[in-house]
């Protein structure tokens, strides 16, 4: 172990958002063990052990070099106590047992747990949708969130020829690939906006490019100062996405769904199109903010969700700022503070400014 490395490890900010996270680094093996146990944590409630674990995978995330030993990890923040024996072990003999861990975490407990969590959200009718799970398990790769980007355009300049789409999450943060696609939308007009997701949502499912949608309205009230809740007009949606190779392409314009098509969408496993699908489900989240808020937003929905934790309790802590995806409410003037940039919130709240690419904590 080399002086220096046991500098570098004194040095790491316990903050988050004081660190470069890039979405290559060089702990991937432990990262993703720390994080299997964060998961499962968060499925048996234990939030204590959640954070424990979300923290420690976040700081060896942010590590410049490849961990050698655990003596290594014992001065980096969050990684001592518990989760340094839990990273001996994992460094150690149970290699083989995480890696099945992984695959069987993969393959079983989050899919299922998705399945719950979107079972309680659907209808009996929309239950049907359940038989997309396949889809939705598939991960979205760049290509597949770019087209969805293309729809979503197309569908939205219908109505607001020059609305502003950002496509935000995880792939604004460099990432290939994702559970699913998330969109920010906005006008210098808020007028504009108004009743805007209701017509996308109802044209979509006109073209049978719809398989599920849930639309949360804003809620004025809760852009308090206080409040951690988003408030966001939001839709939730499962899109049909035409497959590359389809003549059903994003240009729908030229080619209009005709009866044949529609019934092969809403029927997915009947005979006649159990061979002949063109199609993919892909889980869409639409959010609709007034320009005022837009750099709150974009901010707030780029994540990582980790980054954004970290962000948050460092500003309520150490600057007394209250932030969310609408504002920063500081709490000693009591007054909103303004931004029309992310640079300008890192610059309110005395951070150097981190790239989306930097914000995979
Ligand atoms: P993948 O989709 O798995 O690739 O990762 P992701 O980082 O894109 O995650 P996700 O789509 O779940 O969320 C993207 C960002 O939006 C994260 O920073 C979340 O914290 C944030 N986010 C997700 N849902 C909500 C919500 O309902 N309200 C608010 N304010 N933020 C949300
Ligand atoms: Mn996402
Ligand atoms: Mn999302």
């Amino acid at each position: 172990l080399s002086a220096a490395t046991e500098v570098r490890c004194s040095q790491m900010p316990t903050y988050a958002c004081h660190r470069r996270t890039p979405l290559n680094h060089h702990n991937q093996t432990i990262t993703n063990a720390l994080e299997i146990l964060a998961r499962s944590a968060f499925f048996q409630e234990s939030d204590v052990r959640y954070l424990g674990f979300t923290r420690a995978a976040s700081t060896l995330k942010a590590l410049p070099y490849k961990l050698q030993s655990v003596n290594q990890a014992k001065d980096l923040p969050w990684c001592g106590g518990h989760c340094m024996i839990v990273i001996q072990l994992l460094t150690g003999i149970y290699g083989v047992g995480v890696r099945t861990a992984q695959r069987w975490f993969k393959e079983g407990i989050r899919n299922l747990s998705d399945l719950k969590t979107m079972e309680c959200k659907l209808t009996a009718e929309q239950v049907s949708g359940l038989r997309h799970c396949k889809d939705l398990q598939q991960q979205v790769t760049l290509e597949e969130a770019e087209r969805v980007g293309q729809l979503v355009k197309d569908t939205l300049q219908r109505f607001v020829p020059d609305v502003h789409i950002t496509m935000t999450g995880g792939f604004r943060r460099g990432k290939e690939v994702g559970h699913d696609v998330d969109f920010l939308i906005t006008h210098p007009n808020e007028n504009a906006l108004s009743g805007l997701l209701e017509d996308a949502v109802g044209w979509l499912e006109t073209q049978g490019l719809l398989l599920y949608h849930h639309l949360k309205k804003r809620k004025p009230a809760l852009r308090s100062a206080s409040s951690s809740m988003d408030s966001h007009e939001t839709c939730y949606a499962i899109v049909a996405l035409p497959s590359s190779s389809s003549p059903w392409n994003t240009d729908i314009e030229v080619k209009k769904c005709n009866s044949e098509d529609a019934e092969r969408i809403a029927h997915p496993e009947s005979p006649n199109s159990l061979n002949s699908r063109t199609w993919k489900a892909v889980r869409v989240d639409l959010v609709v903010t007034p320009q005022a808020e837009h750099a709150y937003a974009l901010l707030g929905w780029t994540g990582s969700k980790h980054f954004e934790r970290e962000l948050r309790r460092y500003s309520l802590r150490e600057k007394k700022l209250s932030l969310n995806s609408h504002g920063l409410y500081d709490l000693e003037k009591s007054c909103f503070l303004p931004a029309q940039t992310e640079e300008e919130i890192f610059l309110h709240l005395g951070l150097q400014y981190l790239p989306p690419s930097d914000r995979n904590a």
